[in-house]
């Protein structure tokens, strides 16, 4: 057999995995601050959840490549709780943000183009963008008392080739939310280059100071596309449903052709789609849960943090993770398989785009005690192992 070049990747299990499942099989303790599947993290959702899913027209085959319109205009709904004004017919329903992506790379994209993301960020990307011949360049963002966009490493990633920029808002792991002179920085770089925005909203509704505002809104003179979806608006993403908003110039050509798209896989099924708008209107309990979850967490991690100066947490404005700088002397990799055979399981930096040395992310969703044993161990272990030697310096400012 002969198989593509762009599924030539590295399957072979990394070290990290390896010593994981090891120490997973062989029975011992891991307090785990990766967890960010919510339904494993001890939420209660309602006991009828399901119920939603047995309505009469979830027996209905009737093909609509956007999704069902019920479906859609709960998505509006949803927007307008946020202020912002979306017609049903700019929504377009996926099966998750992935398969929204991978329609947006479709129709803005020709095989060799290139998009342009800020990193750190979400490590998806990476084979998202390879799977349908994409190619990503990165744009630094910038840590200075709290995460800045630097425009000006966009407008140097630029080439011809460039059709779109992209951004979390806010971002995943850094929880930076896009700040209105940064939105306004990137839509003048999109009018002058021709690129469309897209946006990627799953986080939005978990800013530590309340909602900010959403994309679905537009900028001027900019296709803007936004991407969110229940699996982490609803805290289901068992669920498998998504959505797509388009905005801006030419929004009713980029929706006739995704329809195109969407109607080429037709990848929505009935029930969820008929179950959508009953989740979505209870988004509410759920969120809080998720919103008490994270400033507890954040909360014992300041607070354990205090013993140990060599750690700094920095500055994060939503989402559910914390981003932790530790003293640069040997490969994250090493930090964070010491850390497991202590019993405490962490994500280096380098996943998300960081540099290999001197920095973990910790998730804020995992039980609160499971959390809070796990913060001890990373502690402890990093007083015994690293902390003799730090300054305790704050980050310096990253340009890379
Ligand atoms: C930034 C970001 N976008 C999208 C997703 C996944 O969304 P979905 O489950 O809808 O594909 C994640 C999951 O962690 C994420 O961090």
């Amino acid at each position: 057999m002969r198989f593509s070049q762009r599924t030539g990747w590295n399957t072979e299990e990394s070290a990290l995995a390896r010593a994981h499942r090891l120490r997973t099989e062989a029975g011992l303790p891991i307090a785990d601050l990766t967890a960010s599947n919510p339904t494993r993290c001890g939420f209660d959702y309602p006991g009828d959840l399901l119920a939603s899913l047995a309505q009469p027209q979830a027996f209905d085959y009737d093909p609509q490549p956007r999704g069902g319109l019920a479906a859609r205009q709960a998505v509006c709904r949803y927007y307008a709780d946020a202020g912002a004004a979306v017609g049903p017919e700019q929504v377009v329903l996926t099966t998750g943000t992935s398969e929204a992506y991978s329609y947006l790379f479709r129709l803005l994209c020709d095989p060799g183009s290139e998009i342009v993301i800020p990193h750190p960020g979400y490590p998806l990307f990476d084979f998202l963008a390879a799977l349908d011949d994409v190619v990503i360049l990165g744009a630094p963002l910038l840590y200075d008392h709290g995460w800045q966009i630097d425009p000006r490493g966009f407008r140097h990633a630029l080439t011809p080739r460039t059709r779109a920029l992209v951004l979390v808002h806010p971002n995943n792991p850094t929880g930076h939310f896009t700040k209105p002179w940064e939105a306004e920085e990137l839509a003048q770089l999109c009018r002058e280059f021709d690129l469309s925005l897209i946006v990627d909203e799953v986080f939005l509704d978990y800013g530590f100071e309340g909602r900010p505002w959403s994309f679905a809104s537009g900028l001027e003179g900019v296709p803007v596309f936004v991407v969110s979806g229940l699996s982490k608006i609803a805290g289901l993403p068992q669920m498998k449903a998504a959505w797509l908003v388009a905005t801006g110039p030419q929004a009713g050509a980029a929706l006739d052709r995704l329809e195109v798209i969407a109607d080429t896989f037709l990848s929505m099924n009935a029930p969820v789609q008929a179950a959508l708008p009953a989740w979505l209107a209870g988004r509410g309990d759920i969120q809080a849960q998720i919103r008490r979850r994270v400033a507890g967490n954040l909360g014992e991690l300041d607070r354990q943090l205090a013993q140990a100066p060599a750690v700094n947490r920095l500055m994060v404005e939503g989402g559910w993770y914390a981003v932790l700088r530790i003293p640069a002397l040997q490969p994250d990799e090493q930090t964070v398989l010491a850390l497991l055979e202590q019993g405490v399981w962490v994500h280096p930096g380098y996943f998300f785009g960081m540099p290999a040395s001197g920095w973990l992310v910790v998730s804020l969703l995992g039980p609160m005690e499971e959390f809070g044993d796990g913060v001890t161990l990373l502690v402890n272990s990093l007083r015994t192992h690293q902390g003799g030697n730090s300054t305790g310096h704050q980050p310096q400012v990253i340009v890379e």
